[in-house]
């Protein structure tokens, strides 16, 4: 095997948001010398200074002590990224962690960041290197990204192209990245095998399985992931929905179901539904690759998956009006929680911020609460109020909507916010409250999928 290929010790990171940015660091934390890249000059300075850009549990801690470590740089610039390394350029591997976000009017993923990736630094690489790609991409995308490599890279066909999808967690980003419950390298070669076992040892030493698979297996496995998950969720919405016309509990039922060992409890919790910047996009550009491919049929049913969960917020709208006496004109709603899911502050496809923004067009007074997502909420939805805690948001309100489950909601006495609020009426959108401590400090307490006394 020539050398070089097996010898890592640098690493670059090209895109430095959720996954890339963790990615870099936690690599960092490993001992290697990583140097992370963005296109966005403002991310950079901010990463560099050992300041993270967005909310994520144990990354301020992570970020500033590599960066304090000397192991960790960033820089906005290709040619830094190819000529990382110096003499010993070979030695670095690339990972690519741009996002793929869903094309305006389009099912499909747009894949321009990494193309742009490809063709910005295939030219500049004078010596045979592997790039990774991490992104979440359609079936066929590092074939193509191959050819495209190898045409505008000096060394031609000596250029190397791997997939390892990424299945991190927001909010579990770093545990997810270090201790990921699966391994999975897509590779054309030996030499890229043996260079990601090299970069992963740490983790394959500790007992983390690695699958080695061809590229299209590995770009299907995330688009697989994603699908199965996001289908758990909406059969459980689903039955939610069954429950709530015929007068049944989808909670108890939930609970029941999940004590099959063959269907497990993980990912069973209705209520609102999935948002995010994975699931949703992912699941509609999977059937878009699949209809490309011609196999449309075999995925038909993730339309569905997807109606299920857009349907589970107008019903959460329509239970918060009828909790309204039928209109929200003139009444005041406080919303607790905007990001798409807890221990983040990311607002993306949020289905509680979605959910606040429509019930605030259709004339209620909008005071919006998240421990972490106000700032970045207020950058898409301006128009909405937003309190600095949950019980100054709640203060006045005639209902409480209670949209992205933070421990804190969990946490707060019922009786302390029905000493604040107009009218005591919470609507659980997350399953998540105590139902009998609301409604002991005599709150109407309602939750979809669930009975009116339940
Ligand atoms: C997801 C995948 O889990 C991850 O493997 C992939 O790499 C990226 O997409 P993430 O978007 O961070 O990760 O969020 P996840 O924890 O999967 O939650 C997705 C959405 O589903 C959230 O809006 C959450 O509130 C919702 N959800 C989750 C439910 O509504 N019910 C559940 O039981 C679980």
């Amino acid at each position: 095997m020539e050398k070089g290929w097996v010898a890592v010790k640098r690493i670059t990171v090209i895109g430095t948001g959720y996954l890339g940015a963790v990615h870099a660091a936690s690599l960092a934390s490993l001992g290697y010398e990583v140097l992370g890249m963005d296109v966005d000059a403002e991310k950079i300075a901010a990463l560099a200074a050992g300041r993270p850009p967005f909310f994520e549990p144990g990354f301020d801690e992570l970020l500033s002590e590599q960066v304090a470590s000397g192991r960790l740089r960033f820089t906005d610039s290709y040619a830094e990224v190819a000529a990382f390394g110096g003499e010993e350029r070979g030695d670095t591997v690339h990972f690519v962690c741009v996002n793929t976000p869903q094309r305006k009017g389009e099912y499909a993923a747009d894949t321009a960041y990494i193309d742009s990736v490809i063709d910005k630094l295939a030219p500049l690489l004078d010596v045979p290197t592997l790039i990774i790609g991490k992104s979440t991409v359609p079936a066929g995308t590092a074939a193509r990204l191959t050819s495209r490599l190898r045409a505008l890279s000096p060394v031609g066909e000596q250029m190397r192209l791997a997939w390892n999808p990424e299945f991190l967690r927001e909010g579990y980003a770093i545990e997810d990245t270090l201790r990921p419950d699966r391994l999975v390298i897509g590779v054309q070669d030996a030499e890229s095998e043996a260079a990601l076992r090299e970069v992963y040892q740490p983790l394959i030493d500790s007992g983390i399985p690695l699958l080695v698979t061809d590229l299209a297996t590995s770009e299907l496995v995330k688009s697989a992931a994603n699908a199965f998950l996001s289908t758990k969720i909406s059969f459980i919405n689903a039955m939610a929905e069954v429950c709530e016309a015929a007068g049944a509990d989808v909670m108890q039922l939930s609970k029941a179901l999940s004590l099959d060992p063959r269907i497990g409890g993980r990912f069973l919790v209705p209520g609102l539904g999935f948002g995010g910047g994975c699931l949703p996009k992912d699941i509609r550009a999977f059937m878009a690759r699949a209809g490309e491919l011609g196999a449309d049929q075999a995925l038909a049913f993730l339309k569905e998956v997807d109606a299920i969960n857009m349907r589970r917020r107008a019903r959460t709208i329509d239970l918060a009006r009828e909790q309204c006496d039928g209109s929200f004109l003139g009444k005041r709603i406080a919303v607790w929680g905007a990001a798409f899911k807890p221990d983040t502050d990311d607002v993306r496809d949020s289905p509680a911020l979605n959910v606040a923004a429509s019930i605030l067009l259709q004339g209620a007074q909008v005071t919006v609460y998240d421990p972490k997502a106000n700032d970045t909420a207020a950058k898409i939805f301006p128009t909405l109020n937003y309190a600095e805690s949950a019980l100054e948001a709640a203060r006045g309100a005639n209902l409480i909507l209670h949209l992205t489950e933070w421990r804190e909601f969990r946490d707060l006495d019922p009786n302390a916010v029905g000493e604040v609020v107009a009218e005591r009426r919470v609507l659980d959108g997350r399953n998540a409250l105590d139902s009998d401590l609301w409604r002991a400090a005599g709150f109407t307490y309602r939750a979809l999928g669930r009975p009116s006394a339940a």
